[in-house]
């Protein structure tokens, strides 16, 4: 269960979703004909211990992240979200977006791994411990960010804002924000907070790419509860109504779309892997400020 102020790292609690969602990427971005490639979340996966090291190796065929029942559908969505935002931070910085804001950065590699153009700077918030460890891995593999890569040591529900501008945000300039895989993961009123901050530092010209989801029927829930694959992402998350990030920004004289994660891997010409209705559930959110 979660409480409010809790914390961790990148082996516990919250943090071990960036984990998670990393060696979800690595395994489904094998295939030469993914949605998207990240090889650098197979080197956070290998470091993270010889139990992960086991899961790339095809030696635990039982592991969460390999069933067909929540697995396979929990790869699929992972790679083709990844498509998703990558497209969308290309399509910033060709608009000439040079501010860049990852919230709940986790193990997301994009400093390192996109085409930035000179002078991007890239802004990744999370728990220090998180944001270490991917510093440090990435390090020690040979690897060096692609843009000016600032780190900024968060928690999401508190006041992030300051720390922000105090690494050197530009509220007067277009920025681009990207909220992936983090909004479960905060109570609804820290997610209308967090929306109230990206409005009120956003200037003409800037955008924000947001994952999100409807939440889980009660019954789903339970399920998933009981079974091997989510039954401690379901601890994890608040599974409470929520503002919709398409209205709520919409409200605020933004303007932009939602896409349906089902109806994006059918844009994308991709089958959808067996049992896929509940990922149905999750969306995929662009808006931009005029
Ligand atoms: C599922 S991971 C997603 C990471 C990354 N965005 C990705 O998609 O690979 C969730 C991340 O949210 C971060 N997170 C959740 N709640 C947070 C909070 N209150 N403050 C800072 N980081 C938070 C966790 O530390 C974790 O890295």
């Amino acid at each position: 269960m979660r409480t409010d102020g809790d914390s961790w790292d990148i082996n516990t609690g919250v943090g071990s979703t960036a984990l998670f969602v990393a060696a979800a990427r690595a395994l489904a971005g094998r295939a030469a004909d993914a949605p998207a490639h990240d090889p650098l979340a197979e080197i956070f996966v290998r470091a993270a211990g010889p139990e992960w090291v086991d899961l790339l190796e095809g030696r635990v065929p039982g592991h969460p992240l390999l069933t067909p029942d929540f697995g396979m559908q929990f790869q699929q969505h992972q790679i083709a979200r990844t498509r998703y935002f990558d497209d969308f931070l290309n399509a910033a910085a060709a608009t000439g977006i040079r501010q860049v804001v990852i919230l709940a950065a986790g193990l997301d590699a994009r400093a390192y791994r996109l085409p930035w153009p000179d002078g991007t700077v890239v802004y990744e918030l999370d728990r220090p411990q998180v944001l270490e460890f991917k510093r440090e891995t990435l390090t020690e593999a040979g690897h060096k960010p692609r843009a000016q890569r600032h780190e900024v040591p968060v928690d999401l529900r508190e006041d992030w804002p300051n720390a922000l501008c105090e690494n050197g945000f530009d509220p007067s300039l277009p920025s681009a924000w990207l909220v992936e895989g983090l909004l479960i993961y905060l109570p609804p009123a820290a997610q209308d907070q967090l929306f109230d901050a990206i409005d009120a530092l956003s200037a003409p010209g800037s955008r924000i790419a947001i994952e999100q989801m409807d939440p889980l029927p009660e019954a789903a829930a339970t399920a998933m509860a009981d079974s091997d694959g989510g039954s401690d992402w379901v601890r994890l998350i608040y599974n409470e109504p929520r503002s919709e990030a398409t209205a709520w920004f919409g409200a605020r004289g933004w303007t932009g779309e939602r896409v349906y994660l089902t109806d994006y891997l059918q844009e994308l010409g991709r089958p959808l892997a067996d049992g896929v209705q509940q990922q149905s559930l999750i969306n995929l959110v662009t808006v931009v400020r005029p």
